[in-house]
Order: structure tokens, then C-alpha cells, then sequence
């Protein structure tokens, strides 16, 4: 892949070579043909990139942006070389400037700096130019491009829309009138799609909410006419047309009927790209034993029928058409009267008899509808999920390990401070501890909000869940119920405390171990279980450094200490020692220094696995880096 980038950059660099004045001829500039010298010829597929411009009219000397970005979300685009042209004897007109990043270089076409072109091999998300217009040209131009999405994917003569380069500020002004887009005078940049060019436009948005019900990922997609998964659903008489496209690199894009938002019990249309033709499946999702499946087997295929299918630059697109009375499963689904939940998927693979992981996106309508009625849909929030991880991780992952090192091992340190008449480890132990009583309360409460009682998935998190959080609060009764230190019920207290306490903490550890592997959840499974196992690897050096403290002030305090006997496991010498004198036990600074590196990497910790709940699915990111490397 590496050699690919290389080749790639290497024929770039020749030909951008023959672009230098010095006896390069200037036509090699003017095929705009990065990849020369080989037979890999340019798609002629719509480009998956476009150009768009700040204005459509800008004044001789003017400065203007002007953009390189995809039609779809977070594609990345590899290389590309772009200049203005005239349109009426198509010469090379302006001058870029210098660009403020390493992502692009300008180039001399015969005049100084009138090409841009790409100057490394990184990925690119959206190119920024600076564009000056000549001072002795008035007319029309355009931009004209090519625009590589890798070394064989790439489109020659990619054209911006058209651009006027007028005479000075009056006619500026003149023309402003004329001009859909106002152009303001201080070039502030909006960013607008490419409005002039019809070929770049994506016809799939086009009636959505007029005459068809769209459904896209990510939410919000319709209104950017960005989606990277898409579904329409039309009303034709008494049939149903679902009209679908995936991202690239999908193998499937399949969109359920359900009537609750969750997978189970739903009658699914696929459209799967398999040995080189799109094609058109039922299936029926099941949920057994924490897992999800949706065999076609035992579902009728002649319930739908492909209308139209293609596979274009990558992406599946088609059209099926379902009756509006179908009966599934001995299910009966009536689109016209009943109202059901859309749930859309994707992914890159597919397994004999069924599609495979929606390693790509997925999402759940917000509301339950009627397709006949003209909506556009927002998809389920993800909040509740969200809030739940992040909760439970700053819980378990944060207070609760702070709070088990202060009390196990800072005893006997800032003894001569205190906090409302408490020992400063006991008031941290206690706030610490009723923040994590408090948040995994509503933490779980979150959970069974959102799944409305029991999760369906039924997975061992579940299970462990709530038994971990049964242990916090029956470990919450137990600690306020302490008895004096004279008590004789003490030492017992302290043994089911320490225990209750590590058992639970523990046991929180796994739960979030396995909501890596939950469906729901769309963990970045590596980089998740990475960031834990670092988790526990630091937890245990740093009670191992801890306890070796422990052990060297012991000895240290002992020495001090004439007699010796053993009472409990609270009541070591060095504390009868120094309960006495209020003074803190040997090595002190270097406690304070453990636990203060402790608390920064659990926070280190705490916050980059938030992030990841937050954010996920970072999947879908990932898989089009993935997408552009192979
Ligand atoms: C853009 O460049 C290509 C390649 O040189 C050329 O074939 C095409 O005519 C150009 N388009 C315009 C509008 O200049």
C-alpha cells in the first residue's frame, strides 16, 4: 500500500516537474493528468469530490477561498492539482497563494502560482485554497481539477462552477444584484455546495419530505445532503418503494420494519452487493442469548422485488418494492395502517445466508411512523447510552479506585490536617464513595430508561451490572453502619468492608470489560480494551508500590515502638504508634507522590474512554480510512 502512495506521488511529482518553466512543455500542465507515463485511465463516474467557491463574482486583485471537500461525509481525498481557467480561450488565470498548511503546494503552469496541487501523502478531509484574481482579465472562469481519491481512483477535469472576474468596485456592486449569492465585502467564507454545477448535484436528496420519507446517517444528513446511509421510503398506490444507498465499501444496506426500536422481530430488506450485482433479500432479525442474527432462511424472498439496482463509485443504490400488506414470519405488517420503527444498517461483509456485522453504521428511528405520511426522520438519540457508560467508567474507573487507595493505605497520612472534624482520608474515602453510590444509581436507572425495563439483548453485563451495583449499595449500608474502633463487631466490619468494597470494584472492572463486545455500545473494540488493560496494569503497580510503602514505614515506625502485639488488621504498630503522637507515618511525600501520578492517569484514563463512549460509533471514521488505504 505504502509503494502505492509512493508511485502515486512519484508520477505526480514528474509530471508537476513538466510543469516547472524550465523546459517542462506547458501542455503537460494543461491535461491536469497527475498518473502519466501508465494506462490506469480516469473514472467517469460522478466525482465523489467537488469545488466549491466562496462567490460567483469577485473583483480584479481580489482574494477568494476556494474549497476542495467531498460529495460524502469524511471521504479523504489522496491528490489533486487545480487551476482557473478562462473560459473563453481556456488559459491558465490568477495565482494561489501560499498555502497555510503542508497539504498542498503551489506550482508554476507557465505563470508563477496558478496551480495548487497536493504535497503529501496524507490523507486530506478538505482542502483550503487562497485564490488571487489576475489584474488584467475580465470574464469568466472556472476551476478546473483533478481530483484522486488513490493512486487508480481519481477524475480529470473536475470543474468548480462558473466564477465572473470583474472590472473594480462599481462593477462589483452593479453585479451583486444580478447574483443569487450576495457577495459581501469582507469575503467572510460560508461554504456552499456546488449550486451552478448540476452533475455534482446528489439527486437522491431531491423530495425528501416533499413526496418520499427519508432516513440518513448521520442525523441531520438530509439537510447537509450528506449521508453516508441512506433510505427513502415512496408511496406508490399500494405499494411501498424503499429507495436505499450505501456508504462505499458496503457489501449490504438493509433497513428494517420493527415495531420497537431495537433489533428482534423485525421484517429486514437488504440491498446486498454480492459477485458483482446488487440484489434484493428479506430477512427476519432474532435476538438469542445476547446475540443478533437475521437469517433470509424461512423468510419468503418473493415479499419484495428489485426495482433498480447499481453499484456506482463504490456505493450500492437501489430500489425495492414491497406491497403494502405482507405476511412474515406469520407476522403481519401493514405499512398503510400501522406505524412502525425504521432501523437502518450497514456493513462491509456478509456471511452465507445473512448479512454480517453493520461494522459500518447503524441507527433506530426516533418514533414509531406511518410510512404513507411524508416525513423526514430523525434517528434515536444514542444520549441515554452515553450517559450510562460515561457515568459507570467515571465511577468505577475514577472515584471508586481513589477512593480504595485512600483508604487502604493513607491512614496514617495528613494526620494533622482534617476536614469538618474528620481525618482528611476518611472525608475524601466518604465523598469519593457516595459519588460513586450516587452516580451509578443514576447510571443504572439511565440504562433501564432506555431499554424500558430489562435490556432484550440479556448479556452478561446486564447480569453483572446489577450485581455489581447491588454489592456498591449494600457496601454504602454497611460503611455507615460502622461500629466504634472499640467495638468488638470491628475487625469483622473491616474484613466484609474491605471485601465488599474490592469485590464490587473488581467485578465493575469486568462489566465494562465485556460492554466492549455489546452491539449497542459501538465500542472501538481495540482501542477500548487497550485503554482498559492499561487500566488495570496501573492499578496494580500502583498498589504494589503502595503496599511496599506500607511495608518499609512499618518497619521503619516499628523500630520506634518497644513492644509489639498484634490486635487487627487496622491496628498495625506503626498505627498504635502513632495514633498516639498525630503524626504521619514514615515516607509520607512519597505516598502523596504515588497517589498523585495515580489520580492524573485514572483521570488520563477516565476522560479518553469517555471520549470513545461519546463519539462512538468512531467505526464509521475508521472504516473509511480503511476504505481509502485498500
Ligand atoms: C478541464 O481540463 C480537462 C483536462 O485538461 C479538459 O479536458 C477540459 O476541457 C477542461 N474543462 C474546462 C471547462 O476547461
Amino acid at each position: 500500500m505504502r509503494l502505492i502512495h509512493i508511485v502515486f506521488i512519484i508520477t505526480a511529482q514528474i509530471n508537476l516537474l513538466q510543469c516547472l518553466p524550465q523546459g517542462a512543455p506547458q501542455s503537460a500542465c494543461y491535461t491536469l493528468m497527475p498518473i502519466h507515463g501508465n494506462n490506469i485511465p480516469a473514472l467517469t463516474s460522478e466525482p465523489l469530490f467537488r469545488i466549491s467557491l466562496q462567490n460567483d463574482v469577485v473583483g480584479q486583485r481580489q482574494k477568494m477561498r476556494v474549497e476542495i471537500n467531498s460529495v460524502i461525509n469524511d471521504l479523504t481525498i489522496k491528490g489533486f492539482m487545480i487551476q482557473a481557467r478562462s473560459l473563453q480561450d481556456g488559459s491558465v488565470i490568477g495565482e494561489f497563494s501560499a498555502p497555510q498548511d503542508r497539504l498542498a503546494k503551489i506550482i508554476d503552469c507557465g505563470n508563477v502560482g496558478n496551480t495548487a496541487t497536493h504535497s503529501s501523502t496524507e490523507l486530506k478531509r478538505n482542502i483550503v485554497l487562497e485564490w488571487n484574481a489576475p489584474t488584467d482579465f475580465i470574464g469568466d472562469i472556472v476551476f478546473n481539477s483533478t481530483l484522486a481519491q488513490d493512486y487508480d481512483k481519481f477524475w480529470v477535469g473536475v470543474t468548480s462552477s462558473p466564477l465572473k472576474i470583474v472590472a473594480d468596485d462599481q462593477e462589483l456592486k452593479n453585479s451583486i444584484s444580478t447574483t443569487r449569492q450576495p457577495l459581501k465585502p469582507t469575503y467572510s467564507y460560508t461554504s456552499k455546495p456546488n449550486a451552478e454545477n448540476t452533475n455534482n448535484e446528489d439527486m437522491i436528496y431531491n423530495e425528501c419530505g416533499n413526496s418520499k420519507t427519508c432516513f440518513g446517517i448521520p442525523n441531520n444528513c438530509i439537510q447537509t445532503r450528506s449521508c453516508v446511509s441512506f433510505t427513502a421510503v415512496k408511496v406508490e398506490g399500494d405499494k411501498y418503494i424503499f429507495e436505499m444507498r450505501s456508504a462505499p465499501r458496503a457489501a449490504y444496506i438493509a433497513t428494517g420494519l420493527s415495531s420497537d426500536d431495537k433489533m428482534g422481530d423485525d421484517s429486514v430488506v437488504e440491498c446486498i452487493y454480492d459477485a458483482g450485482s446488487v440484489r434484493a433479500m428479506s430477512s427476519w432479525t432474532i435476538v438469542a442469548n445476547g446475540k443478533f442474527d437475521a437469517p433470509r432462511n424461512g423468510v419468503a424472498q418473493n415479499i419484495v422485488q428489485l426495482k433498480e439496482g447499481r453499484f456506482e463509485n463504490g456505493m450500492i443504490y437501489c430500489q425495492v418494492e414491497r406491497p403494502a400488506l405482507t405476511l412474515v414470519n406469520n407476522v403481519e405488517f401493514d405499512l398503510s395502517k400501522n406505524r412502525y420503527y425504521l432501523l437502518m444498517a450497514s456493513g462491509s461483509k456478509l456471511r452465507t445466508g445473512s448479512v454480517d456485522y453493520h461494522d459500518i453504521n447503524r441507527a433506530a428511528s426516533a418514533s414509531a411512523l406511518n410510512l404513507a405520511e411524508i416525513s423526514n426522520i430523525a434517528a434515536k438519540s444514542k444520549f441515554l447510552l452515553r450517559l450510562h457508560g460515561s457515568l459507570m467508567v467515571l465511577t468505577w474507573i475514577g472515584s471508586t479506585s481513589i477512593a480504595i487507595a485512600m483508604a487502604r493505605y493513607f491512614k496514617l497520612t495528613w494526620r494533622r490536617s482534617s476536614m469538618c472534624g474528620k481525618d482528611l482520608w476518611f472525608a475524601w474515602h466518604q465523598i469519593l464513595v457516595i459519588i460513586t453510590i450516587a452516580l451509578s444509581a443514576v447510571a443504572l436507572i439511565v440504562i433501564f430508561v432506555e431499554f424500558k425495563g430489562w435490556s432484550p439483548a440479556n448479556t452478561i453485563h446486564s447480569y453483572l451490572g446489577v450485581i455489581t451495583t447491588a454489592i456498591c449499595f449494600l457496601q454504602g449500608l454497611i460503611g455507615f453502619s460502622r461500629p466504634s474502633p472499640s467495638s468488638k463487631n470491628r475487625p469483622l466490619f473491616n474484613w466484609v468492608h474491605w471485601f465488599c468494597g474490592n469485590a464490587a470494584h473488581i467485578l465493575s472492572i469486568v462489566t465494562i470489560f465485556t460492554s466492549v463486545k455489546l452491539e449497542k455500545a459501538e465500542l472501538p473494540s481495540d482501542v477500548f480494551d487497550i485503554i482498559l488493560v492499561s487500566y488495570v496494569v496501573i492499578h496494580v503497580i500502583a498498589h504494589l508500590l503502595f503496599s511496599l510503602m506500607g511495608c518499609l514505614s512499618d518497619r521503619k515506625d516499628a523500630q520506634k515502638v518497644t513492644s509489639l502485639h498484634m490486635t487487627d488488621m487496622s491496628q498495625s504498630p506503626r498505627t498504635q504508634m502513632i495514633a498516639s503522637v498525630k503524626q504521619d507515618a514514615s515516607y509520607a511525600p512519597f505516598r502523596k507522590f504515588i497517589l498523585a501520578i495515580y489520580a492524573i492517569l485514572i483521570i488520563l484514563i477516565v476522560i479518553s474512554l469517555i471520549i470513545l463512549i461519546v463519539l462512538a460509533p468512531i467505526k464509521d471514521f475508521k472504516s473509511f480510512f480503511d476504505y481509502n488505504k485498500s
